[in-house]
């Protein structure tokens, strides 16, 4: 059964996607999508999930549907090679959510530590918590084993997801007879992948602080973004002083995103990053020059991007193709995987007469 290395991974749509999600997971998608190493690689856009805190506003899932393919596509995930695909548009698996409900009790799920800050972050302790938004992670257990996904990449934060998903298959197989994929979590290789904070050194990018750098965000929007909100190191008064590495933003993203050829091409008065950390912490680099390396290093990185991006929003007819495209291809997958799963609960009653037969025998019986 477990042959195949298969992917499954997926982003909420709930808005245009930031260098943060680059360097956590989209860079780290296309490098898995090029390796060859996969049999399977699926995308999916949860707008069902999206729309367990958004209820009130579907038009924004919908509206950032593009928003997140245009991104998707801009930084190099190939359709040829990933399954882009829609969750609401997916029948089996909310069938699959039905059914997994019941390997799951309510206690286990109030426990999932993500959950759990979800819910205070939304303020749902108060507002009331909508049972959809504290059963998502039965859904996504839906979508990880609607796929037969072996391996899961996800930032930290969601490790308490497969965690949930790894219990309810383990469940599902005791009780079933073995049907599901058991996944495996797959992280970011380093620290600095794991979380870029906001510019304005907090721990999240979020839209409401106004702290992201968004992959479509124009040459300008991200020099104001540097020069104006980006956080250094507030002892680093002047140039001569010592500067600190520690909490220093402008550092955090150049560990993220330059390379040695960065140097070489824009600042060459030193070789590489460990160079120039080191004249920073001896005092007598300012915090402009620092600004002016990442702002070409950024423009570098997302100018690629940008042109790509620039390319298919000139032929959303052509995005809508690959959606559903990939979207089929998931309808007719995730419909397998509920067909095995209804065999193994017998509850396939409709798939073919051979129950006539069982029944007639019971009757017979029972005479
Ligand atoms: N919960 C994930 C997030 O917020 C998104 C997601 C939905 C997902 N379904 C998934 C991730 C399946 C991995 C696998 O980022």
């Amino acid at each position: 059964m477990a042959e195949k290395k298969i992917i499954l991974t997926g982003d909420r749509p709930t808005g245009r996607l930031h260098l943060g999600h680059y360097v956590g997971s989209l860079k780290r998608r296309v490098e898995l999508q090029n390796s060859g190493e996969y049999d399977e690689i699926n995308i999916l856009i949860a707008d069902d999930q999206a729309l367990t805190d958004n209820a009130e506003n579907p038009g924004k899932i919908r509206d950032n549907i593009i928003n997140v393919v245009l991104d998707y596509l801009s930084v190099g995930i190939d359709p040829a090679k990933t399954t882009i695909c829609v969750q609401s548009a997916l029948p089996a698996l909310h069938a699959l959510t039905f059914y997994y409900m019941n390997m799951v009790t309510t206690a286990r799920l109030s426990r999932n530590p993500t959950i759990k800050a979800e819910i205070q972050m939304r303020g749902f302790e108060d507002e009331g918590l909508p049972a959809g938004f504290f059963t998502y992670p039965v859904s996504q257990t839906a979508d990880i084993t609607a796929f037969d996904a072996t391996v899961v990449p996800v930032g930290e934060d969601q490790l308490p997801m497969l965690e949930q998903a790894r219990e309810i298959v383990e469940k599902f197989n005791r009780v079933y007879g073995e049907t599901l994929v058991l996944p495996k979590a797959m992280l970011p290789e380093n620290e600095t992948q794991r979380r870029l904070p906001g510019v304005d050194g907090k721990a999240k990018m979020s839209k409401s602080l106004g702290n992201c750098i968004y992959l479509s965000d124009d040459p300008k929007t991200v020099k104001k973004q540097v020069n104006g909100r980006m956080f250094t190191d507030p002892q680093h008064l002047r140039i001569e002083d010592p500067g600190h590495l520690e909490g220093n933003v402008v550092f955090t993203y150049l560990d993220a995103f330059s390379t040695e050829e960065d140097f070489r091409e824009f600042l060459p008065d030193y070789k590489n990053l460990d160079e120039m950390k080191e004249h920073y912490c001896r005092g007598g680099l300012g915090d402009g020059t620092c600004k002016k390396f990442l702002i070409s290093v950024l423009d570098k990185t997302m100018t690629p991007i940008r042109e790509e991006r620039a390319k298919w929003e000139k032929d959303i007819d052509a995005v809508y193709d690959i959606l559903q495209e990939g979207t089929k291809r998931a309808v007719e997958k995730t419909n397998a995987t509920l067909a095995r799963v209804r065999a193994a609960m017998r509850i396939d009653y409709f798939k073919d007469r051979s129950i006539i037969k069982e029944w007639e025998e019971l009757l017979r019986k029972a005479d």
